[in-house]
């Protein structure tokens, strides 16, 4: 509407990701060093009560529809059912969802449900024990497996799975997450792998492409794309498999970019309004909160950084600088 989160591209957002902090309880080597970052400090992160005050903007003054919680992990947010139930309990209710790395899942997946989370989305890269930890640094892929199981078994399905194919480390895996996928009743979704790392490491030739991972699933399976009419601002490119209901997705960040679409706005976990995962910019609202601002000015402050989102990531024009702050940071 008149009043909603629009740009000056025909785009509205009303698909708010909050990411609940910045620190994780894995070390993917796509994603940060072994020995973590420098994690925000505590006073610099919104409080529970500040989260829940800007999602409440955000939904009856800005037209949020759908709120997705990121980290970081979101699980290792103590507040995180809590902040559901809030969330859960306005009008409109929005839809909720959680990008998690699976790890306490099973034992948390009742209670999310309990406090209104709707579904989940895990990241899960190998079905090897040892491939697991050369990839997460950790050895926790039976934790993972038993967080999706429990999140299906609580009713936050359906139950997504992310991963990113490394050249030469899991991309031979491919067909192998399919199976266990399709067997699981999970609907799995191969990631390209994006210019956020900590470590700026990431090589353009080196990225699994979407075209590379169509290639080696077709060797295995029939893949036949999925009506493009229900795609709307969806990252993934969905096909049936083997002519079946059941999907694989490619999100091709890189190669196929789907900013047109983009209905996305980010809110960090120290209070910045990020347009996108690679914008260079961010607007702060935990500063004129906590000098009292009222929820009319930071909804006007939150319009307004919209206003200015960029088209696109630009992660292909040869004047492509990465972001500053890691997807860890940012909330993926
Ligand atoms: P649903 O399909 O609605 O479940 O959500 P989603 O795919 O948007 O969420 P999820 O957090 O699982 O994201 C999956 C992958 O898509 C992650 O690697 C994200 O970083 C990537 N992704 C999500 N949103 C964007 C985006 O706005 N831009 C880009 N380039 N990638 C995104
Ligand atoms: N490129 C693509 N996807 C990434 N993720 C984390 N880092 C990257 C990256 N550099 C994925 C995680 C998770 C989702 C939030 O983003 O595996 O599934
Ligand atoms: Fe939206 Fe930026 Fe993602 Fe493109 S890269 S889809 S503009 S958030």
């Amino acid at each position: 509407g008149a009043a909603g989160l629009a740009d000056s591209y025909g785009r509205t957002a009303t698909d708010l990701r909050v990411s609940l902090t910045d620190r994780c309880n894995l070390r993917c080597t796509y994603c940060m060093p072994a020995e973590g970052l420098d994690w925000l400090p505590k006073p610099e992160l919104l409080t529970d009560d500040e989260i829940n005050r800007l999602i409440t903007i955000g939904v009856t003054r800005l037209g949020i529809e759908q709120i997705r919680f990121t980290g970081g992990e979101p699980l290792l947010r103590r507040g995180f059912p809590g902040i559901i139930a809030a969330a859960t309990a306005l009008a409109p209710r929005p839809h909720t969802a959680v990008t998690t790395n699976g790890i306490g899942l099973a034992r948390m997946a009742p209670a999310l449900a309990e406090s209104g989370l709707d579904r989940v989305n895990v990241s899960l890269d190998t079905l090897r024990p040892e491939t697991f930890e050369a990839m997460a640094r950790r050895r926790r892929l039976t934790d993972v497996l038993d967080g999706m199981a429990g999140a299906a078994a609580a009713g936050l399905t359906p139950v997504k799975v992310n991963a990113v194919l490394m050249r030469g480390v899991n991309d031979a895996e491919a067909p192998d997450l399919l199976r266990y996928c399709l067997d699981h009743g999970y609907e799995l979704r191969f990631i390209e792998q994006m210019p956020l790392d900590a470590q700026h490491g990431w090589r353009r030739e080196n990225m699994i492409t979407a075209d590379e991972i169509l290639d080696r699933l077709g060797a295995e399976f029939t893949l036949e794309a999925a009506d493009a009419d229900t795609r709307g601002s969806a990252p993934a490119e969905l096909f049936h498999v083997d002519g079946g209901p059941a999907t694989v997705g490619v999100i091709g960040s890189v190669t196929r970019p789907f900013c047109g679409a983009c209905d996305r706005v980010r809110l960090t976990a120290d209070g910045q309004i990020r347009n996108c995962l690679f914008a260079r910019e961010e607007s702060d609202l935990r500063g004129p909160m906590r000098d009292g601002a009222t929820d009319a000015e930071l909804a006007d402050r939150w319009r307004a950084a919209v206003a200015s989102k960029l088209p696109g990531h630009g992660i292909n024009d040869p004047s492509f600088l990465q972001p500053a702050r890691p997807m860890s940071a940012i909330g993926g």
